[in-house]
């Protein structure tokens, strides 16, 4: 008998758990603040919900209707198809040997929280700059935490479906959403405040260009976990009654939910401490530690705050793992525990490489990119999309549509008014707009 979850608020707070991610509280508040905050805003929820709900569907539709990894769904659908799943697959442990790293980096800011480091106590934004980088470009220390957060990772999939992830979503989810919640009253209530809530919130259309729809596209897809089957893979588990139209509806919620709480934890803090809000990635790791440092109890405030990262980083490497292991285990047939194994195994020597080539190891360079940055980009830029377009390709135009329908509406349930413009969204509108971006990414428009 193949795992499942134990019924439908598991199916959804490990999905969510997997979607909510350092690409909520990270990448999206730099992402916004590069392209006029509110706009972008609006932006990145059209792209949500005229792509990424219909895709988390699509996905969620391959899952339920076979019950294996992304491989194994794709070759017993369409043969001709598993390529898809081959990539999904590559995509994911890619992606792991990257966020792996950045993860590890929250771990180390998380233990220095709680031991009160004086570092973290310098009101100097320069200092903040100085230990960021010596950290990163250490020897080993970033090594030694994402193999610690890598080893985390391993332990929770290696306890299995229900008792091991769907355990760990159940306690780390509503610890996330009440930190999230308390930084974010917390900073909206600090002097000049309310400065940040308008500049996230109010839209300034004239910083939005096509380069900013790419960015939302990206984002929505990288936020939401999709175009690596790491979505059929959850859905696989799924009980029969979980209606996977509701569990997308809610996880897209709660994703979106997520970001704007973090862009009102982070924008809020920015403006109080009159910080520029385009600081890019280091926003997390400089801008936000200096602005703890000034405020009474700031050990506290910087605990909680990379707690919040570590949990929300956990529950997101986590689902890559199992994507990764689901995969060996039932195509490779490995035991699961060997399956687990060879996964951090694998992905634990790229995080070691692309963590060493932004340090030691500087020589090693992708065209001219460090390892680690050309891993981001080739993820997010070209592997995530490609997935995207096949996956919505597949589900409009091969998969056979009555299976499809039959995922969304069991037991003979009639289609409710959204499946007609669902239909239109995967079949015409998700490929034509990402394939747009592809060629645009390729520079060919
Ligand atoms: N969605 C996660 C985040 O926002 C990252 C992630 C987890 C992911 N699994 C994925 C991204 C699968 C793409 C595909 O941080």
């Amino acid at each position: 008998m193949r795992a499942t979850f134990g019924g439908k608020v598991g199916a959804v707070l490990v999905t969510a758990g997997s979607a909510v991610g350092l690409g909520n509280i990270w990448r999206f508040p730099y992402v916004a603040g590069e392209h006029g905050g509110g706009a972008f805003l609006l932006l990145y929820v059209a792209c949500i919900l005229l792509m990424g709900l219909p895709l988390m569907i699509s996905e969620f539709s391959i899952g339920t209707a076979t019950r294996k990894n992304a491989v194994g769904a794709f070759r017993q659908l369409n043969k001709r198809w598993a390529g898809v799943g081959y990539l999904g697959v590559l995509s994911s442990t890619l992606i792991l040997g990257f966020y792996l790293v950045v993860a590890g980096w929250t771990a180390e800011y998380m233990i220095h929280s709680f031991v009160n480091d004086p570092i973290l106590h310098s009101t100097d934004i320069t200092m903040h700059q100085a230990s960021f980088e010596r950290f990163i470009t250490h020897p080993w220390k970033p090594l030694l935490y994402a193999a610690l957060f890598s080893l985390g990772t391993h332990l929770i999939v290696s306890l299995g479906v229900k008792e091991g992830i769907e355990r760990a979503a159940k306690v780390m989810m509503p610890l996330l959403f009440l930190f999230l919640i308390i930084l974010t009253v917390h900073s909206i209530l600090l002097p000049g405040g309310m400065e940040g809530v308008r500049f996230f919130l109010r839209p300034d259309f004239s910083k939005i260009s096509i380069n900013s729809v790419l960015a939302a596209v990206g984002q929505a897809f990288f936020s939401l976990s999709i175009g690596l089957g790491t979505m059929i893979t959850y859905a696989s588990y799924f009980k029969k009654n979980t209606s996977i139209q509701h569990t997308a509806v809610e996880v897209t919620v709660l994703d979106t939910l997520v970001a704007v709480l973090s862009g009102m934890m982070i924008f809020p803090a920015v403006f109080s401490a009159g910080i520029e809000p385009t600081a890019g990635p280091s926003l997390i790791f400089i801008t936000l530690p200096s602005i703890f440092s000034s405020m009474p109890l700031s050990a506290v405030w910087s605990s909680i705050f990379f707690v919040l990262l570590v949990v929300a980083a956990l529950t997101s490497t986590i689902s890559m793992h199992e994507s990764v292991t689901a995969y060996l285990h039932e195509e490779w047939r490995m035991s699961r525990k060997a399956a687990a194994w060879s996964t951090t195994m694998l992905t634990m020597l790229i995080a070691l490489f692309s963590s060493l080539s932004l340090g030691a190891w500087q020589w090693m360079k992708i065209c001219g990119l460090s390892l680690f940055d050309a891993l981001d980009y080739l993820t997010a830029n070209l592997m995530l999309p490609a997935g995207g377009l096949f996956t919505c390709i597949f589900t409009g135009w091969f998969m056979d549509k009555a299976l499809f329908r039959e995922q969304l509406y069991p037991n003979g349930v009639q289609p409710s008014p959204f499946y007609r413009p669902l239909r239109f969204l995967i079949r015409y509108f998700c490929p034509v707009i990402v394939t747009m971006i592809f060629l645009d990414t390729l520079g060919i428009i």
